[in-house]
């Protein structure tokens, strides 16, 4: 199905909504869902999927958003490659919110790099959802006049993991950022467009050419967050996210260590770069 649109003279046109109709999030409550048309060449739109998609992304230190298979996933011992870590509920035994905790702990002792972490872990997290319905009832409310709530479900001195629920108000947007650890971001309900970004000089790589300002970025692509979504980060990933349609997105957010001189927020337009 398609539809032809004519953007106006000079404008540029990214996004049209259409809500049609209503669909079950992944812990089973009814939800409004947004059919989103993206313009593409020629004036043409596509739909992009309307649905619970269950989707697990891996966004690189450049910005690149990987699709994560089954086969992405690790194995061999690894608690998280059974089939019971892959999302399946054992429903007389939830997989509670301290048992996750534990699991996490012990990937991280026992893979040394900020990917092979990612890669075990988001298993977990979308074990840990399908178990816990909890989730969604606990989501903040956002304080008079501001844009996003945070509750804090683990933040424990001396142990650098944090464990947050997050609402973000309908078109809310974020600064462009990153997060100086990994991050995985689990959408539990409402729809966000992340926006992914690459820092033009790579200080790691000898091919990478020094631009005028070293803090410059450059858009790299686009990603329809839904509700089932994982989207998980390596520390130098730069985004930004928007929350679309009429209600509010909530999602789980699981941090890693961070390096707080290296988390920064991006100004595209003076490419300059602070700590937050
Ligand atoms: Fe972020």
């Amino acid at each position: 199905m398609t539809l032809r649109v004519i953007p106006t003279e000079g404008r540029t046109l990214n996004w049209i909504t259409i809500s049609l109709e209503y669909s079950r999030t992944i812990t089973g409550e009814w939800c409004q869902v947004t059919l989103l048309w993206v313009l593409g060449t020629e004036g043409m739109m596509d739909l992009v999927t309307p649905t619970v998609t269950n989707h697990d992304y891996l966004i690189g230190n450049d910005g690149a958003c990987q699709v994560l298979s089954a086969s992405s996933q690790p194995s061999n011992g690894d608690p998280s490659s059974t089939a019971e870590m892959n999302g399946a509920v054992n429903s007389e035994q939830p997989y509670r919110l301290y048992r996750f905790l534990t699991d996490l702990e012990d990937i991280i002792h026992k893979h040394a790099d900020d990917r092979s972490q990612l890669l075990a872990l988001c298993p977990l997290v979308r074990r840990l959802l399908a178990s816990s319905s909890w989730l969604e009832l606990s989501a903040p409310q956002p304080a008079p006049g501001k844009a996003w709530g945070v509750s804090i479900l683990y933040d424990e001195p001396f142990f650098p993991i944090t464990v947050q629920l997050v609402t973000w108000q309908p078109g809310a947007t974020s600064p462009i950022h990153n997060h100086g650890g990994w991050g995985i971001v689990a959408l539990l309900s409402g729809q966000e467009k992340n926006r992914f970004w690459r820092r033009l000089h790579n200080p790691v790589d000898p091919t990478s050419q020094a631009p005028e300002y070293p803090h410059q970025i450059e858009a790299v692509g686009d990603r329809l967050v839904l509700p089932g979504d994982i989207i998980t980060f390596l520390p130098d990933a730069i985004h930004s996210v928007e929350a679309l349609g009429d209600a509010p997105t909530v999602s789980f957010n699981v941090y890693g260590p961070t390096q707080h001189d290296q988390r920064l927020q991006y100004n595209p337009q003076t490419h300059d770069a602070v700590r937050f």
